[in-house]
């Protein structure tokens, strides 16, 4: 699909790579981007029309897709990221919380919003995953589930939408440079880069995209006889 005219609506689209998506969808020609946040009176970028949605409480979720049914691409990009070893007390409470955003909210939202792209075209779902969808790093084993969990729900609605001629696109990314990581002195992609690269991938009909080297190199090894999973 393209991006000119498109009607974008964006999850979490307040900060991090939210923002930057909003800001590539207005330069690329979107007719409308609607930045859905938990708080909109957070939504600081001009030109957008803020929504105000948690991903995971159902009642907003539908208000949002009755109020936004001009929407033509969704992008599930709403997550959140806690830290948890296996065996903590709270670990699998930690993992819960993670699996309501980053996993239900995104069915949710694409659920909701699955007759409207239908009715104006078809349109596209981008999801917002992680090199963690295939890799797990110690005390991230919750996120990464979570993020795992939404590759194989993105790779479902893939065949699923494709009926109603829905594209489905799943980003796959190391670390980005946004609040999620602040702290972690490591090398991190910008997330106007990421946001440009996935909005262009949408417009090549890619039904995946790996936006940077570890992305590559992780999903290349996982037929290998030494995935990058296996430590
Ligand atoms: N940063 C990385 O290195 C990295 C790498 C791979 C993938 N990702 C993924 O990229 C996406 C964006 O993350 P980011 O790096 O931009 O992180 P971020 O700066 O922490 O932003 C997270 C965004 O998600 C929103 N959010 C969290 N829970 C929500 C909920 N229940 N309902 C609605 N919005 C909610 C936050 O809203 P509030 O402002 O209200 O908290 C915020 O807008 C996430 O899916 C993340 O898992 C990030």
């Amino acid at each position: 699909m393209k991006l000119k005219n498109a009607v974008v609506f964006i999850t979490g689209a307040n900060r991090g790579l939210g923002r930057a998506f909003a800001e590539a969808a207005l330069a690329a020609g979107a007719a409308k981007v609607y930045a859905a946040a938990r708080d909109p009176a957070s939504v600081d970028l001009p030109g957008v029309v803020p929504i105000a949605l948690d991903v995971t409480d159902p009642a907003q979720v539908a208000a949002a897709a009755t109020r936004c049914g001009d929407v033509t691409l969704l992008i599930n990009n709403a997550g959140v990221s806690q830290a948890a070893t296996v065996l903590a007390d709270d670990a699998i409470d930690t993992a819960r919380r993670q699996f309501e955003t980053n996993f239900f909210g995104v069915w949710a939202l694409t659920q909701a919003f699955a007759p409207a792209l239908q009715a104006n075209g078809g349109g596209a779902v981008l999801n917002v995953l992680s090199v963690l969808s295939w890799l797990t790093v110690p005390g991230l084993t919750p996120y990464s589930a979570s993020k795992s969990a939404a590759w194989a729900l993105s790779n479902g609605l893939r065949g699923e939408l494709k009926a109603q001629g829905t594209q489905v696109t799943s980003l796959h990314v190391g670390y980005m440079d946004t609040d999620m990581t602040r702290g972690l002195d490591t090398p991190k992609s910008a997330p106007a880069d990421v946001a440009r690269l996935a909005l262009e991938g949408i417009e090549a009909g890619a039904f995946e995209v790996l936006a940077d080297d570890i992305s590559r190199q992780v999903k290349q090894s996982l037929s290998t006889a030494t995935p990058a999973y296996a430590g």
